[in-house]
């Protein structure tokens, strides 16, 4: 599927950084409970990280921010628009044992862009620049953009050709990920700049064709594998999903199979995954934790599917009232059984 030139110019990537699905970093939801759940359902998925900015990295509680389970492939994703914060934030994030990191310059929150990061970046590409190469350097590990079409002002595919061709000339980067969509900044909330601004996949594709020794990852209103599945055999290197996979975690199930271009698709063991959760339940509750923090992330497994307004119910009405429960995910499939 990869071609040589391709090969050459990824050298420097690990192999685990190849596959080509991901899971978009989401605020509040792909937390570290969040990629163990997925992780039951795929091992080859590359999994993100929140984003976190690099400003908390530096002065927060860096295990709080950036521990993690073993859960690898997992991009770290940082925020951020100082490149020597960025570069003390990616080295800091080196102890924690992420594969790669990312720079986020796609968020439009006014928060974001008031403090000059996130979509705005798409202004300054010699300021993304700046900001790659101190990542690169801090981290020393391999690094991405995830950025969009463009912003307001900025919206033509000959500014989204300048922008992917400034950093990757002058930071030498060579993985863009691609959210097919502008962001218009101060107009639009962050959800609506998800859904208002028209998919444009069509500059994706000329992006990848202009630029075909480059890794193109496309993202934006992917709804399933198989559409996933149809940008790759069109040429596009890698896909990103983002609310599907929050939604229907389960459409993961057979992520490793179908794209290790195998036919057979594993059924779920459920007392395999029920035992896992079970376990994972009681960890966390040793430490304190409460198991909402976890089964929040539940509540989309059997979308679609009979039994699931039934154990969506059972979670709901359960996980605050019995926070010290490891068992409550098991009684959740026993109870869709009965
Ligand atoms: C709740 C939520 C939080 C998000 N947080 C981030 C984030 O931290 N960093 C980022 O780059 N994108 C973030 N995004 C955007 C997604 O990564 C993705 O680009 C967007 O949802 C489009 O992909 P999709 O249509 O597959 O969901 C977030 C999206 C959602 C729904």
């Amino acid at each position: 599927m990869i071609g040589q030139a391709q090969l050459i110019f990824w050298i420097g990537m690990k192999e685990t950084l190849l596959f080509p699905i991901s899971i978009a970093p989401m605020m509040e939801w792909t937390d570290r409970h969040y990629r163990f759940l997925m992780r039951l359902f795929t091992k080859n998925t590359i999994l993100y990280t929140e984003m976190v900015t690099a400003d908390a990295i530096i002065r927060g509680n860096r295990d709080k921010l950036l521990g993690k389970n073993r859960d690898n492939p997992v991009v770290l994703q940082l925020g951020g628009n100082d490149p020597q914060k960025i570069f003390q934030a990616s080295k800091i994030s080196l102890d924690y044992g992420y594969d790669a990191l990312n720079l986020n310059v796609g968020c439009p929150s006014d928060r974001v862009s008031d403090g000059s990061f996130g979509a705005c970046l798409m202004n300054d590409p010699n300021r993304v620049v700046d900001l790659m190469i101190a990542m690169r350097e801090g981290g020393n590990i391999p690094v991405s953009v995830k950025h969009r079409i463009g912003i307001n002002g900025k919206e033509t595919y000959e500014d989204l050709c300048h922008f992917v061709e400034t950093i990757s000339v002058k930071a030498n980067v060579s993985h863009f990920i691609v959210h097919a969509r502008i962001a218009i900044l101060g107009g639009l909330s962050p959800a609506e700049n998800r859904s208002i601004p028209p998919l444009r996949y069509e500059d994706v594709y000329r992006l990848k064709e202009e630029f075909p020794h480059l890794r193109i990852e496309i993202n934006g209103g992917i709804r399933d594998l198989q559409q996933a599945k149809e940008f790759l055999t069109s040429g596009i290197d890698a896909v990103m999903i983002g609310r599907a996979a929050y939604e229907n975690p389960l459409l993961f199930a057979n992520a490793d199979d179908m794209f290790h271009e195998k036919d057979s698709s594993e059924n779920i063991d459920w007392n395999v995954i029920s035992d896992s959760i079970e376990k994972y339940l009681s960890d966390h509750i040793a430490n304190d934790g409460k198991v909402h923090h976890v089964l929040r992330h539940c509540m989309g497994f059997f979308h679609g599917v009979n039994g699931g307004k039934k154990f969506r119910r059972f979670l709901s009405e359960t996980m605050n009232r019995e926070p010290k429960n490891s068992k409550l995910f098991t009684q959740a499939l026993q109870f869709i059984q009965q």
